[in-house]
């Protein structure tokens, strides 16, 4: 027997509130950019495949932003190779999972966020990954009271965010993927496979319906600490995330992220300090690559992995430092304490690594000065 499972009977408040725009912090991607995916869906007239919100093509048009027809500006979330997108939504458009992969910071958690939102409309339907989630976690609990007083029944279940999306024809996010242990990862295989979550206990199940898919996201660097069985990463289509490829493709990507997170936190600023952002952002390429931008001069890479979401804080903490303690304008002095707090990971061997760096690159390189002294000045 099938079942599908009513949303009311949910007895954890984990659901949204619908009214959570206007003071959240950090606004859900299907309300933070309402207006777009309104946009879309009103000038969308392409085939949508049943459940989306919006067809594959409009998806892949509010991920990479566009004009549309109207007028109507869509801004880029993801900036990175069309191609990439475009596999990851046709993906979802079959009965296949995602599997987001790459190094730290390379926006996977941002893409899956944004896909969801696209194409179902909710990105809140999350499984974070920890070397602690239980299996209830991707397939139902119980609610003990319940429970105890009545016996199994289905208003004593609790199910996870995956038996939701099943019944409901929803997009599910699984964050982390390998860090999950390997038997809880298994609970996976079934469901993908067969499309179905057996609930034994009531003699019942949840079947899939038309609409599901589930997104995980895994990190390069985890790779080993819990292994993708062959059996689940075969149901998998897995698309690796690259680092931005230039330095002027990662500054705009800084650059546009610090522009909203300064704007949602009223930073009195206007991020005007591009120059600023392009010193930060050479630096870390620098390091991460082990070579200069000209490549002349072989670094040392230091232990963290500057990636760009680094870049991204170390910015915005520097725009927080210029607006309420500076004049404003975001300057060497602002960036320089981040930098260091981002290189120097490991307080032995990443100083010696930053200081050879400055003192064979930073120093010598005309125009830099001022980002010289200012990290001289931190780093004593
Ligand atoms: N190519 C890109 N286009 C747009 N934004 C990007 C890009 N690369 C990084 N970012 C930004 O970097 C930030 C961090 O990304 P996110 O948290 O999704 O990384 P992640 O790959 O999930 O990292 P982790 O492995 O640490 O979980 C986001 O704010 C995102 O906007
Ligand atoms: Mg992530």
């Amino acid at each position: 027997m099938s079942v599908s499972v009513d949303p009311t009977t949910e007895p954890t408040s984990a659901r949204p509130t619908g009214n959570e725009s206007a003071e959240a912090l950090r606004p859900h991607a299907e309300h933070a950019f309402a207006g777009e995916l309104a946009a879309l869906a009103a000038q969308d007239d392409r085939p949508r495949p049943a459940r989306w919100r919006l067809s594959p093509w409009a998806v892949a048009t509010y991920l990479l932003g566009g004009v549309l027809p109207d007028g109507t500006v869509i801004s880029p979330k993801y900036v990175g190779p069309r191609r990439i997108v475009e596999v990851a939504v046709s993906t979802l458009a079959t009965d296949r999972a995602l599997l987001l992969l790459g190094v730290p910071g390379t926006a996977k958690t941002w893409v899956s966020e944004h896909l969801a939102a696209a194409v179902s409309g909710d990105s809140t339907l999350l499984v974070q990954g920890t070397a602690g989630t239980p299996e209830e976690a991707i397939r139902y609990g119980w609610n003990y009271a319940q429970l105890l007083a009545h016996g199994p029944s289905r208003d004593a279940l609790v199910p996870s965010p995956v038996m939701r999306a099943m019944a409901d024809g929803a997009t599910v996010r699984v964050e982390e993927l390998t860090r999950i242990p390997a038997d809880v990862q298994d609970t996976l295989i079934t469901i993908l496979s067969e499309k179905t979550l057996p609930i034994p206990e009531l003699g019942q199940e949840v079947q899939a319906v038309r609409g599901f898919s589930l997104i995980a996201t895994a990190n390069d660097r985890d790779r080993g600490v819990n292994e993708l069985s062959s059996a689940l990463r075969r149901r998998f289509n897995t698309v690796v995330l690259p680092l931005p490829e230039s330095v002027e493709a990662e500054v705009d990507i800084v650059a546009r992220r610090v522009d909203q997170i300064g704007r949602s936190l009223d930073l009195p600023t206007a991020p005007d300090g591009i120059d600023e952002i392009r010193r930060v952002v050479t630096v870390f390429r620098e390091l991460r690559a082990g070579v200069t931008s000209d490549g002349r001069t072989k670094v040392k890479s230091p232990s963290g992995t500057l990636s760009t979401a680094e870049a991204i804080s170390v910015v915005t903490g520097g725009l927080a430092l210029a607006a309420h303690f500076g004049d404003g304008v975001l300057r060497a002095g602002d960036v320089a304490a981040g930098v260091l707090g981002a290189v120097v990971r490991d307080p032995a061997a990443d100083r010696v690594v930053w200081q050879e760096y400055l003192e064979a690159v930073v120093r010598e390189r005309a125009g830099w000065t001022d980002f010289y002294r200012a990290c001289r000045e931190v780093s004593a």
